[in-house]
């Protein structure tokens, strides 16, 4: 089973790759990624007992045993340092997918390419990789059950080559924007309510964050 979210990440796997699927769940990714021809071999992690079940379940229907490696446990700390060229991690929050990264610099630093698809806070996920070595190389927004998903690959800084992101041609590329601006005015509204809120520096940051929005989508009504 696939949708617009899972087909943007396998969108930008490179073909050939041994890629890790960490929270695989109903172990959907790591299916397509095989069955789109994209990846030659998945590590599935998981974490809980209950979708790891899951994910062998729909693995060995799909009858894809042999080139779909399920393991129990925690992040990247279950595989070893050049097992995978290619790490995935979606369907998660920004400071969790940080952490999972954090906590096995050897896997990380052996790997190729990273793409993220963090649930929030895209903005802790993009200092992570600022302050680690890694360089955004391309980008996407995919809609799936009404949500927008932002879809982040990254490379080693050395190996990053300027181009132009997919996210920026995405035809929800105004919407994505319209509805993150709209967060961020409900946000003010909220801290408005409180004078100790409206005089911090968070205040000022968010209101600063909302106008730089607000340009951007003006320049994408050619205001
Ligand atoms: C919302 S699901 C996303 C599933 C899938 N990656 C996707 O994008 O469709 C998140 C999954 O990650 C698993 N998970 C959470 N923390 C984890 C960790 N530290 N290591 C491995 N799996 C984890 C959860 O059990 C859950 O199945």
């Amino acid at each position: 089973m696939t949708d617009a979210r899972i087909d943007a990440v396998i969108n930008f796997v490179r073909e050939g790759s041994r890629v890790a699927d960490v929270g695989a769940d109903h172990g959907y990714l790591s299916i397509e990624l095989i069955k789109s021809g994209r990846a030659t071999f998945v590590t599935a992690t998981e974490k809980n007992l209950q979708p790891l079940e899951a994910a062998r379940k729909n693995i060995s229907a799909a009858g894809l045993e042999k080139v779909i490696d399920t393991r129990h446990g925690d992040g990247l700390k279950i595989l070893s340092a050049g097992e995978v060229d290619t790490i995935c991690i979606a369907g998660m929050g920004g400071a969790l997918i940080t952490k999972i990264l954090d906590e096995s610099p050897e896997v990380v630093n052996a790997a190729r390419q990273l793409i993220l698809q963090p649930m929030n806070a895209s903005e802790k996920v993009r200092t992570w990789l600022n302050e680690n070595g890694w360089a955004v190389d391309d980008e996407d927004l995919a809609e799936a059950g009404g949500v927008i998903y932002e879809i982040i690959s990254a490379v080693k800084i050395s190996e990053s080559v300027p181009k132009n992101f997919k996210r920026d041609s995405s035809p929800l590329k105004k919407k994505f924007l319209q509805q993150r601006a709209e967060k961020i005015r409900r946000v003010l509204d909220e801290m408005n309510k409180s004078s100790v809120a409206r005089t911090s520096g968070k205040f000022y940051a968010t209101k600063e964050k909302f106008a730089a929005l607000q340009k951007e989508i003006d320049s994408l009504n050619g205001d």
